[in-house]
């Protein structure tokens, strides 16, 4: 890997179906992210930014490249081994918060930490003080239904940072708050950043967000350009 790199991608590309039908999301793509910096993925809808960040978090494999995460071939591993790179080096938010809805807003952060070997009673202080940290004291026991749009996404930050992971992917993260809301939810992301060096690549076509951004990566057709 790139030195100083939290996650590499090489010469990545993505095709969808086959023959007549094949639809190429991402195209060559080769990019290394600095540990420690906010970096948007922007581009227009069907530019390939989801597609991308689904094989940045191995949950979907290139057609062919390779994926370096914090200094592991993730594209070399077998599916039995994905999930604890997943769990030990990401932390996942997405636009529509993708929360347990049977689970409590600590029971959602809880559960990470316990899948990670602590106690109940480590996991239940550590999820409880993250979600003070996010203004969501007060929210512990409300289950996702009857949260704002905001608050759900503060638990599905609270819930991504549970581990501590090198990096978070956001995919759209904003797309489903109104502005306020939204520019609350980046400066937490931001605050990551700056205050435990996490390292974050968050999609987005929301302009709203580009003056919090370390780095700003286009994606157009499937192709990455840098600026
Ligand atoms: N599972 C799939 N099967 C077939 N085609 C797909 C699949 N997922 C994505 N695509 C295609 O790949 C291209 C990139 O899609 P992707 O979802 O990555 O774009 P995006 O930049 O995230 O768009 P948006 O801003 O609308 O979320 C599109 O042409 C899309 O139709
Ligand atoms: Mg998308």
């Amino acid at each position: 890997m790139t030195e100083g790199a939290v996650l590499e991608l090489k010469d990545v590309t993505r095709v969808f179906g086959a023959g007549d039908a094949a639809v190429t999301a991402v195209s060559g793509a080769s990019v290394a992210l600095p540990k420690g910096e906010l970096v948007l993925l922007m581009g227009p809808s069907g530019a390939g930014k989801s597609t991308m960040l689904q094989i940045c978090g191995a949950l979907l494999r290139p057609t062919s490249g390779e994926v370096w995460l914090d200094g592991t071939h993730v594209t070399a591993l077998t599916e039995k081994q994905l999930p604890a790179v997943r769990l030990a080096k990401l932390g996942f938010v997405f636009q529509a918060f993708q929360l347990l809805a049977n689970l409590t807003a600590l029971e959602n952060v809880r559960l990470v930490l316990e899948a990670k070997g602590r106690s109940k009673a480590d996991a239940e202080g550590r999820a409880k003080a993250l979600l003070d940290e996010l203004s969501l004291g007060h929210r512990l026991h409300s289950k996702p239904a009857t949260m704002s749009g905001g608050e759900k996404q503060r638990v599905a930050v609270a819930r991504a940072l549970a581990n501590e992971p090198p990096l978070i992917l956001a995919d759209e993260p904003t797309g489903n708050l109104d502005s306020k809301t939204g520019a609350a939810v980046m400066r937490l992301l931001l605050q990551a950043v700056k205050e435990r060096g996490t390292s974050v690549l968050c999609a987005t076509h929301d302009n709203r967000v580009l003056e919090v951004a370390d780095r700003i990566v286009r994606i157009e057709d499937g192709r990455l350009r840098d600026e």
